[in-house]
């Protein structure tokens, strides 16, 4: 599977790693271009529909990114999307997609390098994985 190149949709709050991905862009900092960028204001508010919906829509992989424990904009949204994303995990494995397809990473507004870095690991990683069981049975990506 060396021609593979997994699709994986970040959804990056506003205030920090939306920022962070912005800066990656405007110091030129080179990262796969597999990802599809999703602001949302707060990791706080992405609901697990959301995550489900885009691994069914064919994305092989979904990045959930917030800012650090205690800079989150809005108190504790960040904390939530955390209790959120290890509750999906457990509901990925019953679907049988292996929970790696799904990473929470805390990014602040400064970290352009690690937002790049997490992409190219992430993208390391799916080539590794292969495209998502759901992808295969659909037989292609739609709707994203
Ligand atoms: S505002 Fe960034 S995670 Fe809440």
């Amino acid at each position: 599977m060396t021609d593979f190149e997994p699709l994986i949709i970040a959804f990056a709050c506003n205030w920090c790693s939306y920022a962070a991905s912005d800066v990656a862009g405007t110091s030129r900092t080179c990262y796969p271009a597999n990802v599809r960028i999703i602001r949302v204001m707060c990791s706080g508010m992405v609901e697990p529909t959301y995550i489900l919906k885009a691994l069914d829509g064919g994305a092989d992989g979904v990045l959930l990114a917030g800012c650090r424990p205690g800079d989150c904009h809005y108190i504790s949204g960040n904390l939530k999307a955390e209790r959120m994303v290890e509750g999906l995990r457990v509901l990925l494995r019953r679907l049988g997609l292996e929970e790696e397809r799904l990473r929470l990473r805390w990014i602040s507004a400064g970290e352009g390098g690690l937002f790049a870095k997490t992409i190219e690991e992430m993208v390391a990683q799916l080539k590794e994985k292969g495209p998502s069981r759901l992808k295969k049975s659909k037989g292609g990506i739609s709707g994203i």
